[in-house]
């Protein structure tokens, strides 16, 4: 190997954004934080809880050096300068872990009344050279029940000098007394998408090229950790160098690639059993992880309902462009009832999945029984049916052509599916959309459908082919 200087930094580590504006994600935490040093209304204590790699310990450093930065800038957001500098004295110290005025304590291994006890005693002092004296107690949850309850007093009432930071992991384990005396902050797993455009600009920066798809792998693996995501992008460099496809992301991770998750999600809309069984066992020879695929086969689903409730639009849709296409195609392909159902039998597979010997054979069996699910007319949708039938006349169902591409006879049209209205009001039931022939003739074909309608009383059925 070369000898040279050069020092490989992790990318963790070299990327962790300096200002609020570069943490990714959060949004509810930063936005609050800016309001608080804008106003000068800041608490005594700030808790930040979530989960690992998310900004926690970042979000504590970037505030700690916002409240004593000598000259903080203005930001996109913000036209008060509350932005750490990053270039003065307080900054660069705070940086380096030097400042005198910024103590960190790492609970998971000082979590004594004795590690505490310094702190106590600082605190008396003035700040030596910045406004605040700041005390960043991270993992807090492992701090002893007599290492909080020496912390107790000098937390309800500190010095006006004197702020308390403290992260962790469980917030559930952080004792109501002291949660009680902090502003507390959820921070929430970063979407996929993010983390994706993340990666995009630090490969920019490090000259490595990677294609979107590829990202997008790293970053589901990642599972909304952005820790992970850059640790991940750090091994897939030492292993492949400086280009890096979707399908090494996809090996490292025991991942599905989005085509293939797709595809096997639209043979379950399709009823397309042979499809399903071939990708399951294509999937689980080439060693991926099965349980991952459930967890993203069920996300799949829950984004078409999403998008059939609320369209491509929403912040709730987690999906790039391309994946809105194809759910904006699949979503054609189902009625919401079926999918909901779907959805169902996926969210009970992946518990099961926990316990299931045949993790295999459980997947087989429930997608086919989604596929099923998917291709068969729900109650609703029969009801739904009949009650547009109702409302057109008297429930007599006229004859659709049998298999002519020709358009279906001009009336009586039947009415939209969507809702029922009594059948006397038919100036009305004309102002709403029609159906199209091949809607027509998909209905009239149902064998549901028609054997339902056969039983009921009063309904005139004529000629179904
Ligand atoms: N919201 C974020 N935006 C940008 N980068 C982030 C974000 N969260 C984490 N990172 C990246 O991950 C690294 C680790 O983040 P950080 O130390 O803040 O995590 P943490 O939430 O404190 O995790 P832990 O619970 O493991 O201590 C950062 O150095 C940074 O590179
Ligand atoms: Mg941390
Ligand atoms: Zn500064």
């Amino acid at each position: 190997m070369q000898e040279t200087e050069q020092v490989h930094v992790a990318l963790p580590l070299k990327y962790r954004p300096m200002t609020f504006d570069d943490v990714v994600g959060q949004e509810h935490v930063t936005r609050t934080l800016r309001n608080a040093l804008e106003s000068g209304r800041i608490a005594n204590a700030y808790l930040f809880v979530g989960p690992r790699g998310i900004g926690k310990t970042t979000l504590s450093r970037i505030f700690a050096k916002a409240l004593n930065c000598t000259h903080p800038e203005g930001s996109g957001k913000s036209a008060v300068g509350i932005e750490p500098c990053g270039e003065c004295e307080n900054c660069q110290q705070i940086a380096a872990g030097r400042s005198l005025d910024v103590t960190e304590l790492d609970a998971a291994s000082h979590n004594k009344v004795e590690d505490v006890r310094p702190i106590i005693e600082a605190v008396q002092f003035k700040p030596a050279a910045s406004k605040y004296k700041i005390f960043i107690i991270d993992e807090c949850h492992m701090l002893t029940p007599s290492a909080w309850n020496a912390l107790l007093k000098t937390l309800e009432e500190p010095p006006p000098y004197v702020k308390f930071v403290f992260a962790t992991t469980e917030g559930d384990k952080v004792l109501a007394t002291i949660v009680s005396r902090c502003q507390r902050f959820d921070l929430r797993r970063i979407q996929t998408h993010q983390i994706a455009a993340r990666l995009q600009y630090i490969c920019g920066k490090e000259g490595i090229s990677a294609d979107q798809d590829a990202l997008l792998a790293i970053a589901r693996g990642a599972e909304g950790g952005m820790r992970d995501a850059l640790s991940s992008l750090d091994q897939l460099i030492a292993f492949k160098g400086s280009t890096i496809t979707e399908e090494d992301a996809l090996s490292v991770f025991g991942l599905v690639s989005r085509k293939a998750l797709e595809d096997l999600a639209g043979a379950i809309l399709k009823g397309d059993a042979a499809a399903i069984l071939q990708s399951v066992e294509a999937f689980d020879s080439a060693g991926k992880n099965m349980r991952r695929l459930a967890g993203e086969l069920l996300r799949h689903f829950r984004n078409l309902i999403v998008y059939q409730s609320l369209g491509g639009q929403t912040a709730s849709l987690e999906a790039t462009p391309d994946q809105v296409k194809t759910l904006a195609e699949q979503a054609k392909l189902c009625d919401a009832s079926r999918i909901f159902r779907v959805a169902d039998q996926l969210a009970a597979m992946e518990d099961k999945l926990r316990y299931a010997l045949s993790v295999r054979t459980l997947i087989e069996m429930t997608l086919l029984r989604a596929s099923r699910i998917a291709t068969v007319a729900s109650i609703e949708e029969l009801m739904r049916a009949v009650r547009a039938l109702a409302a057109q006349g008297g429930g007599t169902v006229q004859p659709t052509p049998a298999k002519s591409g020709a358009p279906a006879p001009a009336k009586p049209s039947a009415a939209p599916m969507a809702e029922a209205k009594p059948a006397a009001k038919t100036e009305h039931a004309e102002k709403k959309p029609q159906l199209t022939p091949e809607e027509q003739r998909k209905m009239m074909d149902d064998p549901k459908l028609n054997a339902l309608l056969a039983s009921l009383p009063g309904a005139k059925v004529t000629a179904i082919s």
